[in-house]
């Protein structure tokens, strides 16, 4: 650490030692600030009032001991990282409630968990990348077949699928446009999608989510209507976001908006910004896409602090530098849109300062095909065939075609919320990248990008301070 960073680090832990003490361990103080590699994170909530430790969200409501908090964690961007999975995996032997074979473990079928080397080979997916077992089975009326499932942990069924996914953040929730990677709680008949103006869709998405969960990973019966009505306002009145880096300081300071507190007043509804052509209409104003999606630390633009300038420097790369969008499925192959066109991050994460996608928009950018740039050889390939052309396509990840039941949404997951990444690598649905450099590296390789060193450095300086 240079001596800059170190006066930052130390002022960052005794304020951080110094809020611990009004911590009782029944709630957070609000903006609590919570460690991470870059800087400190910290949740908001909108009630203006401690983030209470000890409601729905934080019982156990099934019969494995997991409450939602066992994998939405609030030091981990109420998601999970890998390396906080490790940790927890060491103080408890690997025996803490995420560690159970229903959907912790690679494979529910022939597995030791009675021993710490067995439950480490068990859980290998989860320890290493942070992934949780997803079991869907295949629509009756799919348009294609299941030919093969080349699994290596086992469960290779072919009419129910084995995916592995990485928690998606219970926070910022108020901005989503739809739930869940493949959007399947927010589509009929089972859930409703989100569409303008939301007249409660979000809510009872989320709440039929917090049944599902406490169901499925919980393994219980469904929660009574307070418990849920009580997971879903404490959910939906949280906002996080890094609210401070050890290098550039406070992410408000010298008129930056970042951190949760400026997040809490962004505003959003479905469509706002879309990017897709005003032909569309998908924004209900009908004004055009601004390509500025980020603003946060547009008043660090020329800052003498190196760090604030790179910061500032990576926010205007992600408004603005080209990217060729081509074999995009969910953009290039929709009637009107060009097969290839110049477009930018913005282009798929376009929600003003939050980066999800505005409106539903389920997109295959190739993070789960066979040739992904990254490493995706840890993960089951499944063999699907067109009932109708016969065609072939291996894919690690069927996505949102497992919902459907289309050909064409084969690999399609939603993009995510870009807040709080620096408190819960590994990213993509998979977790292969083990960083926000790998992230860059996937972007670089799979759109022909030509990054400068210094342009990498910045954009994950900015992506760092989100
Ligand atoms: C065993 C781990 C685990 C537990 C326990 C768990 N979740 Fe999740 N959660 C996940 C995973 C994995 C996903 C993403 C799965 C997918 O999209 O296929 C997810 C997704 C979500 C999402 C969707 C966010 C978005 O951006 O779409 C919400 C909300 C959520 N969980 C809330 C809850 C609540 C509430 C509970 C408790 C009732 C809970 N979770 C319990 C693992 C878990
Ligand atoms: C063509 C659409 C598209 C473009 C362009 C695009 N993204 Fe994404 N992004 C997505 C989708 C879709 C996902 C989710 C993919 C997955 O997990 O399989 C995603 C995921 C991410 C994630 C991971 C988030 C998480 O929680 O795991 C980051 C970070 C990210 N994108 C940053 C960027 C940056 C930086 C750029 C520009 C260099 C960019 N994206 C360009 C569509 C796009």
């Amino acid at each position: 650490m240079r001596p800059s960073q170190l006066t930052s680090f130390v002022v960052a832990m005794v304020l951080l030692g110094s809020m611990t003490e009004s911590a009782n361990g029944q709630s957070l103080p609000n903006l609590f600030p919570l460690p991470n590699r870059s800087g400190l994170l910290e949740t908001y909530n909108v009630n203006h009032a401690p983030i209470s430790l000890t409601g729905a969200f934080f019982q156990s409501l099934g019969t494995n001991g997991r409450s939602c908090a066992s994998c939405h964690r609030p030091a981990e961007g109420w998601s999970v990282s890998a390396a906080g999975v490790q940790l927890r995996f060491l103080l408890t032997q690997g025996l803490d409630p995420i560690f159970r074979t229903n959907d912790g473990s690679d494979c529910d079928q022939n597995i030791d968990t009675s021993s710490v080397q067995g439950r480490r080979q068990a859980y290998s997916l989860l320890l290493n990348r942070g992934l949780i077992r997803i079991a869907l089975s295949v629509p009756a009326d799919a348009e294609f077949t299941v030919q093969g499932v080349s699994n290596p942990y086992g469960c290779g069924d072919t009419s129910t699928l084995s995916m592995y996914r990485r928690p998606l953040p219970a926070t910022n929730l108020e901005f989503l446009s739809t739930l869940m990677w493949d959007g399947r709680e927010s589509t009929p008949p089972s859930t409703v999608k989100i569409t303008y103006p939301d007249t409660g869709q979000l809510l009872a998405d989320l709440a039929h989510q917090a049944m599902d969960a406490t169901t499925g990973h919980a393994q219980g019966a469904a929660p009574t209507p307070a418990q849920i009505h009580d997971i879903v306002s404490f959910e939906t009145a949280l906002r996080t976001a890094q609210a401070f880096d050890y290098q550039a300081g406070l992410l408000s300071d010298a008129r930056a908006t970042g951190g949760p507190v400026a997040l809490a007043s962004q505003q959003f509804f479905i469509g706002i910004n879309d990017s897709f052509p005003a032909s569309f209409a998908f924004n209900p104003t009908g004004a055009p896409f601004n390509p500025n999606i980020f603003n946060l630390f547009n008043a660090w633009t020329n800052s003498r602090s190196s760090s604030r300038a790179s910061i500032a420097r990576g926010q205007a790369i992600f408004n603005s530098k080209p990217i060729t969008i081509s074999s995009v499925a969910g953009i290039n192959d929709v009637d009107g849109l060009p097969a290839s066109f110049s477009g930018t991050c913005g282009t798929c994460h376009d929600s003003p300062n939050v980066g999800d996608h505005s409106v539903s928009a389920a997109l295959n950018i190739g993070v789960a095909d066979v040739t992904s740039p990254l490493d995706v050889s840890y993960l089951p390939v499944f063999t699907l065939a067109n009932k109708v052309t016969n065609k072939v396509v291996q894919t690690t990840d069927p996505g949102r075609a497992l919902i459907t039941g289309k050909w064409a949404d084969i690999g399609k997951v939603k993009g995510p919320i870009l807040r709080g990444l620096a408190s819960r690598a590994p990213y993509f649905h998979n977790g292969s990248a083990a960083t926000l450099a790998d992230v860059i590296v996937f972007y670089e390789m799979r759109f022909n990008i030509g990054f400068t060193p210094q342009e990498k450095a910045d954009l994950i300086a900015f992506l760092n301070s989100l």
